[in-house]
């Protein structure tokens, strides 16, 4: 079953809700054109609710970049998934920097991932390097709303991407220990991305692996060079 591409923009703490629904209304032509790929923008929480004015009417989905494993209640700073689910369809869960800046675990990431389900998100879960536990245990039924991310920390931010061998051996190790946990048709249909210093002039090399369904874009995001890493992603499945 061909996968449909994915690609996501990460914004991280960049552009407050002036500058998000900006950036957004020069955005929403050219993304919201591309046919062949999903395009999902994760911007901060509090740009989200001008993000989604801004694309208002397009197909471009919108994501959180990160979510309570709680449905609620008082945790003072933290923000539900179902809440999330007002607004978004996608959540991003367990990225390298909440847990090297925030002390998130493999299991707090599998918690959240947990919670993303049980309210109806899409979750994103980001692997490093040790890759099973944060997949593991997910309800099977709910599984094909799951996609992976190959994220090597050393490639984030730092402009040195990882080769195109590299993700791909991540990315198939990853499908093959998803296989091992939930079964062959579902590991065949999981959508897993690469994610580091992904940007317009490298996108098109990751994509030649089969393996590989699209990326997870940091800085590249926050630019209209986005637009050519999307058409890339889009083009490269439509061929
Ligand atoms: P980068 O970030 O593209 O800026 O390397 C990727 C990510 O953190 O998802």
């Amino acid at each position: 079953m061909a996968r449909r591409p994915i690609a996501a923009g990460n914004w991280k703490m960049n552009f407050g809700p002036r500058q998000a629904g900006d950036f957004a209304r020069v955005m929403r032509d050219p993304l919201g054109a591309m046919a062949g790929a999903e395009v999902v923008l994760f911007p901060p929480l509090i740009s989200i609710p001008a993000v989604r004015e801004a694309l208002g009417g397009t197909t471009i989905q919108l994501g959180a970049q990160n979510c309570s494993d709680q449905v609620g209640g008082a945790f003072t700073g933290e923000v539900a998934p179902g809440m999330i689910k007002e607004l978004c369809n996608w959540v991003i869960a367990g990225h390298s920097e909440r847990r090297a800046l925030f002390g998130e675990t493999d299991d707090m990431v599998r918690r959240k991932a947990l919670a993303a389900l049980g309210a109806g998100l899409r979750p994103i879960v980001c692997v490093g390097e040790r890759l099973d536990q944060r997949l593991a245990d997910l309800p099977p039924e709910q599984i094909d709303r799951v996609a992976g991310a190959y994220e090597p920390v050393w490639a984030i931010g730092t402009g040195r991407a990882a080769t195109r061998q590299d993700a791909e051996d991540a990315v198939a190790l990853i499908r093959a220990l998803v296989a091992e946990m939930y079964g062959l048709p579902v590991a065949g249909a999981m959508r897993i991305l690469y994610g580091g210093s992904v940007t317009a002039a490298n996108i098109a090399d990751f994509m030649l692996s089969p393996q590989i369904d699209g990326g997870l874009v940091g800085g590249a995001s926050l630019k209209p060079e986005f637009v050519d890493i999307a058409r890339a992603i889009a083009a490269a499945r439509q061929a």
